[in-house]
């Protein structure tokens, strides 16, 4: 029961966060153009991607990813892209190849209809509760040598948070371990690796970034505890206009595997 209540609570908050940043959500991407190519292109050659391919975008938010890959994989049919916010989905309608669905995961597994090739889950794994009933519901919407990926971030990522929002992203982080022995369990032959991309950045960017909570592990800060945060770091970068930053992305390819 109390469990329940926390998740509700955790869902609610995860609602709100992406109602709040919706309408700047595509600004707040990390760093540039060319990093949003680079994790394309990993994307399409991870997922194996080809024209006839049926895909479908789980958390999809505004659709950007969903977007790109369809442009640059050449694919036939849009992408679905599913999202249970509808502030974020209002977004994905407005491009093209993105055929926009609000659900989250679960219903999608369980409400729509058709099977998929392909399926994409980008830096939203760590909002899914029951996870590993939704792999195996997934698998059923699959069609033969279906792949699965997902695409987050290690629990201690290199960015330069301080350290609560450290705490804070870990603390709601599943860990490649955990989410590839769950998938092995659920019927799938699951792949990590692990890609990083690195480039300055003006550290007022990055504390903007902050400020407007641009991550979802940032909701719960006051304004307060985000300025004594950016205090703790100016500890660290006071002397410095530009931040070294890496992004460290974990792909974690999953095979569907026949019985
Ligand atoms: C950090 S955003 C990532 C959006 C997009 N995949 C991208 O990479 O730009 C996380 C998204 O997960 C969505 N989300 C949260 N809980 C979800 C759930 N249970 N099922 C599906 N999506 C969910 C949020 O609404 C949000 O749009």
């Amino acid at each position: 029961m109390v469990i329940g209540i926390i998740i509700m609570k955790n869902y609610e908050g995860n609602q709100q966060h992406y109602t709040n940043i919706a309408v700047k959500y595509n600004d707040f991407l990390l760093f540039s153009d060319s990093y949003r190519e680079w994790a394309t292109d990993l994307i399409i050659e991870s997922l194996a991607l080809r024209p006839d391919d049926i895909v479908a975008d789980i958390g999809g938010g505004t659709g950007s990813a969903s977007h790109s890959i369809f442009k640059k994989a050449g694919l036939k049919n849009d992408v679905l892209c599913a999202d249970p916010s509808d502030s974020m989905i209002a977004q994905a309608g407005r491009l093209k190849g993105v055929k926009p669905l609000c659900m989250d995961a679960h219903e999608f597994a369980e409400n729509t209809s058709g099977k998929y090739d392909k399926l994409l889950l980008k830096e939203m794994v760590h909002h899914l509760t029951d996870r590993i009933s939704l792999w195996n519901k997934l698998r059923g919407r699959m069609n033969r040598n279906g792949r699965l990926l997902i695409v987050t971030r290690p629990r201690i990522p290199p960015l330069p948070f301080f350290k609560a929002a450290l705490a804070s992203f870990s603390a709601g982080q599943p860990t490649s371990d955990l989410l590839a022995a769950e998938l092995g369990e659920a019927g799938f032959r699951p792949e990590v690796a692990l890609h990083s991309y690195s480039v300055s950045f003006e550290k007022e960017r990055w504390y903007y970034l902050l400020q407007n909570r641009f991550m979802s592990n940032l909701h719960d800060f006051t304004d307060d505890e985000i300025e004594e945060g950016i205090t703790e770091l100016e500890q660290t970068y006071s002397d410095e206009k530009m931040i070294e930053v890496r992004d460290d992305l974990l792909f974690i390819m999953s095979l569907k595997i026949e019985t």
